[in-house]
């Protein structure tokens, strides 16, 4: 889909572990302006999300367990696997994301262009079709 890539990091690795580097303009197509992560999620029937942004971009890791990521321009869904610490999932702006299937032990680290602005989510699924119409 676009405005999607989800790709496997190179690990750093050696006989110590594995390390994994983000870095603008490598693996990151912007600079980092907010971290935040989800644990601790009480059960796997929880699910998170259903917002676009306007213009804010993310780039997502599951560092530890695992959970799914449907993504919908509007036209079509996508699924997204995040189950290894290694898989970075990146999403351009005007996406409707839903989180769910989170495994018991699931930390989502989410790198985010900017800093956080309740003026860019689209909560509303209807409204989201709206805009994204007015878009083109
Ligand atoms: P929410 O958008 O509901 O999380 P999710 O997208 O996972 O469903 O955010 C939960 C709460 O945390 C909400 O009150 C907004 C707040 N929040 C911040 O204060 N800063 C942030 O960077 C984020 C992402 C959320």
């Amino acid at each position: 889909m676009d405005g999607v890539t989800l790709f496997n990091i190179c690990p750093h690795g050696d006989n110590r572990g594995e390390l994994y580097a983000l870095e603008y303009q490598k693996e990151l197509p912007f600079v980092i302006r907010r971290v935040y992560y989800i644990c601790n999620v009480p059960g796997s029937n929880i699910k998170r999300g259903f917002h676009a942004h306007k213009k804010l971009r993310q780039a997502i890791i599951c560092l530890g367990g695992s959970c799914s990521i449907t993504v919908d321009n509007g036209k079509i869904k996508e699924i997204y696997l995040l189950d290894k610490p290694n898989k970075l999932l990146i999403l351009d702006a005007g996406l409707w994301r839903e989180i769910n299937n989170f495994s018991a032990n699931a930390t989502l680290v989410v790198l985010a262009s900017d800093v956080y602005d309740e003026n860019d989510y689209i909560r509303d699924y209807h409204e989201f079709i709206l805009w994204r119409g007015g878009q083109k």
